[in-house]
């Protein structure tokens, strides 16, 4: 591990706007309130396949308080986004109320707009709607995979090794639909002011979702401002726009009056995304001294009628490991439901959680150690990508870090072996990996004569601590106190940024701000030698230094230097800013030589009480490596979380439809099962902190989805350890435990 640096970058900070939040000034979008504004709430199908035969609005429209009920008839025209745009994601290729075919449950079909919310909400009920039934296809299993499957990588002649290989494993794998569940609804407060108009929004991604808008709403992009300030968690659910945000800005917009339309908990189970179900077959050949020969990952995902929606659950196995034959195939079936969307980890966490138990039972069948197994078939270059290197992969550390720190070595290998205080103990382990990418973003940075600095970015805090971490690099680079620092994010209006997902806004925004910091100083030290009156008026730029909020002259220290408020007000100006500018890693040839990744390693440990079939995540060792950690508190909250969310993955989380209706059965709080704090167990969290020298400045890579990946398989292994009871469909129930042969402890 390297050691910490002395500077702020390295040093846990606690939020800047902490708070902000803890005293309820923070604006979420459910929080902007405007005059005159007024309250939408959809009208969801009751079916779903089928047809809307009849749609009665008169008994509603009658109702106190009601101004509107919008549907197919009377929205007017909304367009689809242009296909292939990747400036203008949508998440729905249909736009609202497009046609009368209703193609899951819980697809809008009217929305009732009335004074309050409550009047709303009793409007949207009264709206009658009548349909012909069409069968649904709500099957959950995903068998029925018919064509040519997609190829995701291939190399070597994975068939010829796998048959000749003397030790196999071929398993299948099922991960179950997951819904995102922040804690902040999804919600629009929409503005208009004659042609242009202002979305208040709960979203990931501004600069995304104006581009979008102005395409639906058939709009000149600079019409369109998106704002979110604060968002309460997104998990990716927020990525992209969803149709509620059209239907509240038509509705403001024939109103003349600002609109509010806040999903219920339940609508957020069938209308704005979820991890899809995956059926993933794995085939893994080995010899046997446990050097892979031949690995197979074919994987199929649920989607939509109308969404071609992938899960990429092969995105992490190509490169894993070394393996000479190797093929990724995947594919998806259609089902009535709504689109599914990306969700922490997209793809590599369903994949790894195939990959990685499949790796558990291949160590189990060698009666080797899985750690060892993952240490003799380490990678060391992208086999998958022309054998370029890896720009800083230290995954091999990641577990003998996290051996040493879980105290691997005790483990004995019988099933059951293991007892404490009367419960019976499982270990088990798994590698996570996750990609690594810098986006092209702009930051703009300010110097006032306020004696503020500030930083603006079209990038938003999606609760992650990004705020907090862009206040660190100004600091770093200008010395300015933090409280003398404003971070200004999540508007379209600023300079563009990048989305918050994929866990790429840290690696990617510092190096805008680190240069945009540096240009700035450089406008002010210009401004300084060209201002008469000043102290260094006609100096030489290169004899003008910058150290601690002050210009000052080299030869001399920082204390005898003017602070950059008053240089400023000297030269009677307000501010002078700079912007600085991201190279995408791709464009970057330093970077585009090299294949970049995010690695991991999460030890688990389960006590299992047969006597009662109780079984507890008890203790989590998650060792990362995602290049230098910029602030360690907020990134070991990331990873906290994660793992927090992946005991979800293992032991709780499903949503179950309704054969007969297609509404999710457990479509709420109380109802849909995620790990809670009495879930957690003590969970430690290790960052082994090398820079990646191909990301840039600070060689940071981000963390926020590394930390889920590889907890599944890991609790899948340890609970085998434990019980006896291979599980491979999640999540792990008292059922499959059950099956378990330790009835006593
Ligand atoms: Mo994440 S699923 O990229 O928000």
């Amino acid at each position: 591990m390297s050691t910490t640096p002395a500077s702020i970058i390295g040093t846990a900070t606690p939020r800047i706007d902490g708070p902000l939040k803890t005293t309820g000034v923070a604006e979420y979008t459910a929080d902007f309130h405007f005059e005159r504004m007024v309250h939408a709430v959809p009208v969801i199908a009751s079916i779903a396949s089928g047809r809307i035969t009849r749609l009665d609005t008169a008994a509603a429209e009658k109702m106190p308080g009601v101004l509107l009920v919008l549907h197919h008839g009377n929205i007017g025209p909304l367009y689809r986004t242009v296909p292939g745009d990747d400036n203008a994601t949508n998440s729905e290729v249909r736009s609202a109320f497009e046609d009368e075919i209703v193609r899951h449950w819980g697809q809008y079909v009217a929305v009732a707009v009335a004074e309050t919310l409550e009047q709303a909400t009793a409007a949207a009920a009264a709206v009658n709607v009548e349909y012909e039934k069409q069968a649904a296809n709500l099957r959950v299993s995903l068998d029925d995979f018919e064509g040519e499957p997609k190829t995701i990588s291939g190399r070597g002649d994975f068939d010829e090794a796998f048959d000749s290989a003397p030790v196999k494993i071929d398993a299948t794998y099922i991960t179950p639909i997951e819904t995102h569940n922040p804690i902040e609804l999804h919600a629009s407060v929409v503005v208009w002011e004659g042609e242009h108009v202002t979305m208040y929004e709960t979203s990931q991604g501004v600069v995304n979702h104006r581009a979008v808008m102005a395409q639906v709403l058939g709009l000149p992009l600079e019409n369109v401002r998106v704002v979110t300030r604060f968002l309460g968690s997104g998990f990716g659910g927020k990525l992209f726009p969803w149709p509620h945000a059209a239907m509240a800005a038509v509705a403001a917009r024939k109103l003349d009056r600002p609109v509010k339309l806040s999903l219920t908990r339940r609508m957020m189970f069938s209308s704005v995304g979820y991890r899809p179900r995956t059926e993933q077959h794995i085939q893994l050949g080995a010899t046997k001294e446990g050097k892979l020969l031949a690995l197979r990952h074919h994987f199929v995902n649920v989607t939509s009628q109308l969404d071609d929606f992938e899960e990429g659950c092969g995105e992490a196995t190509p490169y894993l490991y070394s393996v000479a034959n190797l093929e990724v195939t995947g594919g998806m079936v259609r089902r009535h439901v709504g689109a599914p969307m990306y969700m922490r980890g997209p793809g590599a966490v369903p994949g790894l959680f195939a990959l990685e138990a499949g790796m558990n039972e291949l160590a189990d069948e060698l009666k080797m150690d899985p750690l060892q197994l993952r240490l003799i078939n380490d990678a060391e270059k992208d086999e998958s990508n022309k054998d370029i290197p890896f720009s800083s992969r230290h995954l091999k550390e990641c577990y003998e870090v996290g051996a040493k720190k879980f105290g691997w070595e005790k483990r004995t290998a019988g099933i059951g072996s293991m007892r404490r205080d009367g419960k019976v103990l499982g270990w088990g382990l798994a590698g996570a990996s996750w990609v690594a990418l810098r986006l092209p973003c702009t930051a703009s940075v300010e110097f006032c004569a306020s004696g503020r600095l500030c930083v603006r970015c079209g990038t938003q805090d999606i609760g992650t601590g990004t705020y907090t971490i862009f206040a660190q690099v100004l600091h770093e680079k200008t010395g300015v106190p933090l409280d003398r620092i404003d971070v200004i994010l999540g508007d379209s209006s600023l300079p563009n940024g990048p989305m918050s997902g994929g866990s790429m806004v840290t690696g990617s925004v510092l190096n805008a701000i680190a240069a945009g910091a540096e240009n700035a100083i450089k406008r002010l030290q210009q401004v300084a030698a060209a201002t008469p009156g000043s102290p260094y008026h006609e100096a030489k730029l290169e004899t003008i230094g910058f150290t601690d909020g002050r210009v000052h002259k080299k030869d001399q220290p920082a204390e005898y230097g003017t602070h950059f408020g008053d240089i400023l007000q000297m030269a009677k100006l307000n501010g002078v800013s700079a912007e600085g500018k991201t190279q995408p890693s791709w464009e970057d040839p330093k970077a585009k030589g090299f294949s970049l990744h995010s690695y991991g390693a999460q030890f688990v440990e389960v006590e299992w009480e047969p006597e009662i079939a109780r079984l507890r995540v008890s203790r989590v060792v998650t060792v990362i490596d995602a290049g230098r950690i910029i602030n360690p508190k907020a990134a070991a909250n990331q990873i906290s979380g994660a793992v927090v969310m992946g005991i979800g993955m293992g032991l709780l989380e499903e949503t179950v439809y309704d054969q007969r209706t297609g509404q999710p059965i457990n479509g709420s709080m109380a109802d849909y099962l995620m790990a809670t704090c009495a879930d957690s167990p003590e969970i430690d969290v290790t960052f082994l902190n090398y820079p990646d020298p191909v990301m840039g400045e600070y060689g940071a890579r981000g963390v926020g989805e590394i930390g889920l990946a590889g907890v599944a398989p890991a609790i899948t292994a340890a609970v085998y350890h434990a019980t006896g009871v291979r599980v491979r469909e999640l999540p792990v129930r008292i059922e499959h435990l059950l099956q378990s042969k330790i009835l006593e402890a």
